[in-house]
């Protein structure tokens, strides 16, 4: 019997591509950048399972190119807004993602992000190597500090929980949250109160994105949710760019509408490096390196393996997303 056709359209982690590769006719896309569009296209064509990255744009064009014989789409993502769900389900194309394995390294680099902002670990490195180390001055380098500060997180999911459980012991006060439905997990273990958002904005030192990109995210960090955070607001997002309307951001952080932000991904990415944000010294900019450890990206690599091998076997996948 031949084996399931796949296509793997990225370099990824030995003992994923091994595990495929026991079971399955793969062509592995070996380079870090994926392919062009159209040569996407041509490999995609008579496959039967697809492992994909979330810059992949998953949607009816590609599927279409794919043909008949696809079963699975399996994403080494837990973000799945670059596939289109429902043209997959309407093709009875089975979804998977990975989620849960990279909460713990993905709270940890906003917790990281949030501190290198708050505390502007940019600028005083930068004054370290240019030379702008003076003597030690009372009033240089001051920043926001998480004892007895507002956390807002909006979005309490798995990441969101995970991040407010490592700054608890950092000596915050209050953690308030908002999103779709309340967490009891949240509230028993953090005490978080569930508020609505303006009353997030509004109150909270440090507020922190988590939310998944959908239709009702898009853009919700915009120049009205802006006005409404404190002068003094430290806002992070290590979600997706697409929540944030980045102009609007720049113009708060340059008025000084709100303190500073920190930013694990952005529209587009890679960020050019003429972006205006750049050459803010109240912005953070990091490369969405938040599940970028070692062990959370293998296991992420092998858990989208599994999926992709249990959807070709026609088995219930591991995670799978339902539309
Ligand atoms: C995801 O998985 O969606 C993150 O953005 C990258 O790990």
């Amino acid at each position: 019997m031949s084996l399931p056709k796949v296509f793997i359209s990225r370099k990824i982690p030995e003992k994923a591509r091994t595990l495929i590769a026991s079971l399955c006719d793969a062509v592995l896309w070996n380079k870090d950048e994926p392919p062009l569009r159209e040569e996407y296209l041509q490999k995609v064509k008579g496959i039967n399972g697809l492992f994909c990255l979330l810059t992949d744009k998953i949607d009816a064009e590609l599927l279409d190119a794919a043909g008949p014989d696809l079963k699975v789409v399996s994403t080494m993502s837990v973000g799945y807004d670059h596939i289109d769900v429902k043209e997959c389900a309407k093709r009875n194309i089975l979804v998977g993602y990975t989620p849960g394995i990279l909460t713990k390294a993905t709270a940890e680099l906003t917790v990281a992000l949030l501190l290198a902002t708050s505390r502007r670990l940019k600028e005083g490195m930068q004054a370290v190597e240019n030379g702008k180390w003076g003597t030690w001055k009372p009033m240089w380098m001051c920043g926001q500090g998480l004892d007895e500060a507002t956390v807002g997180i909006v979005g309490m999911g798995r990441i969101g929980h995970t991040v407010a459980h490592c700054l608890k012991p950092f000596g915050v006060a209050k953690f308030l949250y908002s999103g779709r439905t309340q967490k009891p997990e949240a509230e028993a273990e953090l005490n978080a109160e569930f508020v609505d958002l303006d009353q997030l904005l509004s109150q909270s030192d440090f507020v922190i994105a988590c939310c998944a990109l959908t239709p009702q995210t898009a853009g919700m960090f915009n120049a009205s949710a802006f006005q409404k955070m404190k002068k003094t607001a430290v806002f992070v997002n290590s979600s997706r760019g697409n929540i944030v309307n980045q102009e609007d951001l720049l113009v708060a952080l340059e008025s000084g509408e709100i303190g500073a932000a920190g930013l694990d991904v952005t529209v587009p990415e890679p960020l050019p490096t003429d972006s205006p944000l750049l050459k803010l010294s109240n912005c953070v900019v990091l490369p969405h390196i938040g599940s970028a450890t070692f062990d959370t990206r293998e296991a992420m690599a092998v858990l989208a393996a599994q999926n992709l091998i249990a959807g070709l076997k026609g088995e219930k996948l591991p995670c799978q997303i339902h539309s």
